[in-house]
């Protein structure tokens, strides 16, 4: 199934250029079931991690979206903790889902995505470099302030910015063993993305992901 057809079935989104700060939540949609057994060996997709920035026109399938969301951040046991780790258990780490469709929300808990905008917002991500929009998929790891209470100022940057490390990792790894392209990304526009958050929060790095191009 594709992302595209199932959100063709839901209601209509406002637009976007607002913040959701104050705007009433949004649906949510339920993501399949990640796979959560099998794959590459974790040595072979160590051995084949690596950053590659040439990405195909060809979409991810909403159950290639769905493991990847879970290998980045889902939860992996009871108690609700996840497949990175995070400082003090804060698990501050938040990913916005940016497609051709729109930007989304993952909430680990429901392994669902909430829409925050119905429009390509690919283009915002930054704009030294044109890889967010020309990979059909692009994360991006912010940390959520509200989730570091007790933190002081220096904890809140340290541990932000540690946090997404493991998230971005999780990432290579997902897509070294899916044989998929990606690159971490630390030159993007924090002050215009930070306007996308639907909390108080510091967008840390965006990580594109689609099919490496056929040499
Ligand atoms: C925190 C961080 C930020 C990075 N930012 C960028 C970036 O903005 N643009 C880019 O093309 N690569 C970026 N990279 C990717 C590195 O250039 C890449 O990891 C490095 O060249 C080593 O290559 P490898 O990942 O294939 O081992 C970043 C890597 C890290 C860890």
């Amino acid at each position: 199934m594709s992302i595209a057809s199932v959100f063709a079935q839901e209601k209509a989104i406002p637009k976007g250029g607002q913040t959701l700060k104050n705007i009433e939540p949004q649906p949510y949609i339920e993501l399949p079931a990640p796979q959560r057994k099998g794959g590459m060996p974790l040595y072979e997709a160590l051995n084949m991690r690596q950053t590659n920035r040439k990405f195909a026109e060809k979409p991810l399938s909403l159950q290639q979206i769905s493991d990847l969301l879970w290998c980045a951040n889902g939860v992996n046991r009871e108690d609700g903790k996840r497949t990175a780790p995070s400082a003090r258990n804060a698990r501050e780490i938040e990913i916005l889902v940016f497609l051709d469709k729109g930007v989304f929300l993952y909430i680990p808990e429901k392994h669902s995505l909430q829409m925050l905008f119905e429009e390509d917002m690919r283009g915002k991500v930054s704009t030294r470099s044109d890889m967010p929009e020309k990979a059909p998929v692009c994360l991006l790891f912010a940390a959520n302030r509200a989730k570091m209470d007790g933190f002081d100022e220096d904890a809140v940057r340290f541990y932000g910015c540690t946090d997404a490390g493991y998230v971005s990792q999780n990432v290579y790894l997902y897509c070294a063993a899916n044989k998929l392209s990606t690159v971490v990304m630390g030159a993007i526009d924090r002050d215009a993305l930070r306007e996308v958050l639907p909390f108080d929060g510091d967008p840390v790095l965006a990580q594109p992901i689609g099919y490496p191009v056929e040499k």
